[in-house]
Formats: structure tokens, C-alpha cells, sequence
């Protein structure tokens, strides 16, 4: 088996340096990586995990905790984590925290009392054990939303301005009382879409109407729920803005349940791209999150923590693209719109 010694002799590099090329530590002189890596190769050198972990006294694990298992952008975001983990010599564990902070921490201590390598997290935003478990030493990265209790690597997108521009489309195309279901208060991602929502209004020069605003559980039956709500308004409103993928589902199961036609009647905007988005009719028009490569930053970053503890923070957000489709394209004016 090759060992690391003799990968760096191959590339006429120090050890150390051979180690964090290896742990894809980004201050490497470009060069010399490449003159690792090409050794590596050479050499077919595999990372020995077991000896790596036995000297950190840490497993060769790596928790990773979501808010939701049964959400497909998590499994998105898991399989952009996994591949980098394996390249690593790494196993991926996952937990599902339900939005609830005491599973969340159920996990947590999992985490700790196995002495997994790192936690990768995507918070319910209550959780009281990180704190405890970074300063107990053990690499923590934010994934997805912010985390209030500790200072940690942190890969998010950028929520705001993807809801403000989803909102300043629907304005765009001739709608005027936007409403917008939003997620769990205590989500950053919830609240980051809902100020996006609210400084879109503002720059369409639309008044904020607050009955307009439901607050709901990123869960499809939410949706359903916060839809059937917003119908029965005694002034409906004529578009929705919907912060995430599965309530958007619920809503406009809700809207066809209640005969109403999408875009004309209503139009409808959601966040977090649904795999068939396109072919469904009308298709939907979303905010899309490049949730695999918020994924694989956040391995890359834990790894890189692994390697030098004591590197600093890094802050990473990524770009989330609107994608207009038929769904908020209103084609004519109904009555009421035309009236005004
Ligand atoms: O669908 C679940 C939502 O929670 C996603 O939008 C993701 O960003 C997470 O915050």
C-alpha cells in the first residue's frame, strides 16, 4: 500500500505539504497540489482513513443532520455532501431533525459520544447543543441556514434576492395583491425569503398588506392549508409567492381543488426547483438553489476544517437563479385585475 511518505518523495514536496493537498486545504501553492496530485495517481495512493482517525482519536464519520428526510432538495443537498465525504475516506451518516430542536440535539450528542469526525448541519434554528459540541472541538459546518449559536463554516444562497426578484416578476407581470406563504419563523431561510418577498413589494411600489403574509411549515399540507386561508380572504389575493418546494406543491393542489386557473386567476412563483417543475401544465416558474454544489462546499469546507483546525471561517453564498415559466405569465386580465 503507498504510503503518504512516498507520494511526497514522488513530487519532491514535504510531507505535510503531501497532507494537505490530500485534505484539499486551499492555501497549497497551485503547482505543488498538482504535482501531488499527479503522484497520487502515478502511485495509486489511497488515504488510509482508519490509521488518519486513530491518531485524531476520531471515527471516519461524518453526521449529517437535515431539517427533513422526506424533502427532496435534502436529498439533493446529501448526495453533493457524499461525494466528496467518500473521496475523503469518509462515511456520511444521516439524521433527520423534523424541525424539531430536540431531535436536533438528540443528534447532536450522537455526534459527540461517538466522536464523529464532523457535523454538517441545516438547523432548526433552536438547537442548544452546538455550542457545546464546537467548542468540545468537534468541526461543525452550517449548511443551508445560518446558525445563531456558534461562529462556524457556513454555505448558504442567497435568499433574499431570489425572493425579491420572484416577487418583482409577479409585479412584472401585471399582478397586484402578491401574496407569499413563508416557512418556519425560526428558519433563517424562512425569514431571509420573507424580507426578499417584502423588499420586492417595496421596489414595485406595492403596499405591504400584512393578511397577505401566511406563515406556514415548509410542508405540503402547509401549503395546502395556507392557500385554502389566503382564498378565503375577504380581497383574495391574485399570485402567491411560495418560500419553498413542497408547500408550492400544496398550494396549487389547493388552487385546482378550488377551480382556480393558474396564471390567469392566480400566479404562482416557488422557491427550491422541483425536479418535473417543467412539465407540469402550466409548468411552474421557481427560484432554483444549486443544491448540490451547496452540498459539496460544505464537505469541501468540513474537510478542510478536519485538516487545520484552526484556519479561518469561511462565509460561502451561493447564487440561486429565478426560472419564469407559464405559471406567473398571466396570458389575459381577469375582471377584477382589469377594473383597477
Ligand atoms: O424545502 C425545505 C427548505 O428548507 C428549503 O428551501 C431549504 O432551503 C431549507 O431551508
Amino acid at each position: 500500500m503507498t504510503s503518504m511518505q512516498e507520494v511526497a518523495q514522488r513530487a519532491g514536496v514535504s510531507i505535510a505539504t503531501a497532507s494537505r493537498v490530500l485534505n484539499e486545504v486551499s492555501t497549497v501553492n497551485p503547482e505543488l497540489a498538482e504535482r501531488v496530485r499527479q503522484a497520487m495517481r502515478e502511485l495509486d495512493y489511497r488515504p488510509n482513513a482508519v490509521a488518519r482517525n486513530l491518531r485524531r482519536n476520531r471515527s471516519s464519520l461524518w453526521a449529517v443532520i437535515v431539517a427533513d428526510i422526506g424533502n427532496p432538495f435534502f436529498t439533493a443537498l446529501v448526495r453533493g455532501i457524499e461525494d466528496i465525504a467518500q473521496a475523503r475516506g469518509y462515511s456520511v451518516v444521516l439524521c433527520n431533525s423534523d424541525e424539531e430542536p430536540a431531535k436536533e440535539d438528540l443528534y447532536l450528542r450522537v455526534a459527540s459520544a461517538e466522536k464523529m469526525a464532523g457535523v454538517i448541519i441545516s438547523s432548526s434554528g433552536r438547537s442548544r447543543r452546538i455550542r457545546a459540541l464546537v467548542d468540545a472541538g468537534t468541526p461543525v459546518v452550517a449548511i443551508d441556514r445560518k446558525l445563531a449559536q456558534a461562529d462556524v463554516d457556513t454555505v448558504l444562497v442567497d435568499n433574499e434576492r431570489g425572493a425579491q426578484l420572484a416577487t418583482e416578476h409577479l409585479a412584472e407581470s401585471g399582478y397586484r395583491r402578491i401574496a407569499c406563504i413563508s416557512g418556519p419563523r425560526r428558519a433563517t431561510t424562512a425569514a431571509e425569503r420573507l424580507r426578499g418577498y417584502q423588499r420586492g413589494l417595496r421596489a414595485a411600489g406595492i403596499a405591504a398588506d400584512e393578511t397577505l403574509i401566511c406563515q406556514s411549515n415548509f410542508r405540503e399540507e402547509g401549503g395546502y392549508q395556507a392557500m385554502e386561508a389566503l382564498l378565503r380572504l375577504p380581497a383574495p389575493p391574485d399570485a402567491v409567492f411560495v418560500a419553498n418546494n413542497l408547500m408550492t406543491i400544496g398550494a396549487v393542489e389547493c388552487l385546482v381543488d378550488n377551480n382556480i386557473g393558474i396564471p390567469d386567476q392566480m400566479g404562482v412563483v416557488g422557491f427550491d426547483d422541483i425536479p418535473w417543475a417543467h412539465l407540469v401544465r402550466p409548468s411552474l416558474s421557481t427560484v432554483s438553489q444549486p443544491t448540490y454544489e451547496v452540498g459539496r462546499t460544505a464537505a469541501l469546507l468540513l474537510a478542510e476544517r478536519i485538516a487545520a483546525p484552526a484556519r479561518p471561517r469561511s462565509m460561502v453564498r451561493l447564487l440561486t437563479e429565478l426560472a419564469i415559466r407559464e405559471s406567473s405569465r398571466r396570458t389575459v386580465l381577469t375582471n377584477q385585475a382589469a377594473s383597477r
